[in-house]
């Protein structure tokens, strides 16, 4: 699989690991202490949310799976081409996606794949799963979801598909979700399409509980962030020194990851020969994940430029991917 990365062209002067450095500074500067989930996802990360995926807890991937299992032979027929660019955000090791790859090969239509992810890692984890196959051209991106949409669409012009799956637009908050859908819909054509997984709301027993696993994987994994910190900026985080803490918000109707501070301490991070002080019990926010009802769905492709072609569910109602149509003027 061809591999492109645009991380090194983002910003004229900064590398990768720069930005890095420069967005960590700038979230552990601000109150509350944050850091982007965007940074989960390096080796370790990767590997970690595979994990997590297969708990039994953590119901969101096994239950969209199930559901794109069920439309991977309607999807073709409802959209009706006989070539199509399938274009996906945060495609993490695609695993999901070869369900919806496979249908559209099977219905005879030439798919050219490009998945966009910010982690090289996951990237490289997702052409080693990838089956070949006559009809099926991948190109990976390495870069941010628009930067690399942005790419895609000024090197082909075929009818697009972008996926973005696995509830990823929950982190994401509402007014985000709006900027950033409306900024896809830029990038886009009349009459391409959007497929979206949205994370249901649900009783809060089986939300917590997929948040925080029995085997301590998403601690782990919440934890690896620090590591990652330690790790590429040389900065001198005691793991065993914070917690993780996962809390569903009723007022905002989203999960949120937190680590808290076990103790009052400091903390050094050498590539930006800078020290951060911690509060006992402060937390440091990592992330959320927003969740959805399907009016809310309704009313955010109405907000943003799109008509909802068609919703598909799993039997208990909770995930669900929705069929987006670009409409312009
Ligand atoms: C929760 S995983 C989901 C992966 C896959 N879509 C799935 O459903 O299993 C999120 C993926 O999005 C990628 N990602 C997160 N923020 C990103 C950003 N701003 N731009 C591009 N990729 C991003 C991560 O590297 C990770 O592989």
């Amino acid at each position: 699989m061809e591999i492109i990365s645009l991380l090194n062209n983002e910003t004229e002067s900064s590398s990768h690991q720069d930005q890095f450095a420069i967005d960590v500074l700038m979230a552990l500067s601000s109150s509350p202490k944050s850091l982007s989930s965007k940074y989960f996802y390096d080796d370790v990360g990767s590997d970690l949310f595979q994990k997590i995926t297969q708990h039994e807890d953590y119901y969101p991937t096994k239950t969209e799976f199930s559901i794109l299992d069920q439309i991977k032979d309607e999807l073709p027929e409802l959209l009706n081409e006989k070539v199509i660019d399938i274009i996906e955000l945060g495609a993490g090791d695609g695993h999901k996606t070869s369900l919806l790859l496979n249908g559209f090969l099977d219905a005879d239509c030439e798919v050219n794949y490009y998945p966009i992810d910010i982690s090289e890692q996951a990237m490289q984890q997702l052409g080693e799963n990838m089956e070949g196959h006559a009809n099926l051209h991948i190109k990976g991106v390495v870069a941010e979801y628009c930067r690399g949409l942005r790419y895609v669409r000024d090197h082909s012009k075929n009818k697009a598909l972008v996926l973005f799956l696995g509830s990823n637009i929950g982190n994401f908050d509402r007014v985000q979700s709006q900027g950033f859908l409306r900024r896809i819909w830029q990038s886009m054509e009349p009459e391409d399409y959007v497929l979206i997984g949205f994370d249901l709301k649900k009783p809060v027993d089986v939300l917590v509980r997929a948040y925080n696993d029995s085997a301590g994987y998403t601690r782990d994994f919440n934890l690896n962030i620090l590591q990652r910190i330690n790790n590429e900026l040389g900065a001198n985080f005691q793991l065993d020194k914070f917690q993780h803490y996962g809390i569903y918000n009723p007022v905002l109707g989203a999960m949120e990851s937190y680590l808290l501070s076990l103790e009052s301490q400091t903390v050094y991070i050498e590539k930006l020969r800078h020290s951060f002080e911690f509060d006992a019990f402060e937390p440091l926010h990592l992330e959320y994940s927003f969740k959805y009802l399907e009016s809310d769905i309704h009313y955010l492709s109405e907000r943003t430029g799109y008509e909802v072609m068609k919703n598909f569910t799993d039997e208990n109602h909770r995930f669900m991917n929705s069929l987006w149509r670009v409409s312009k003027g």
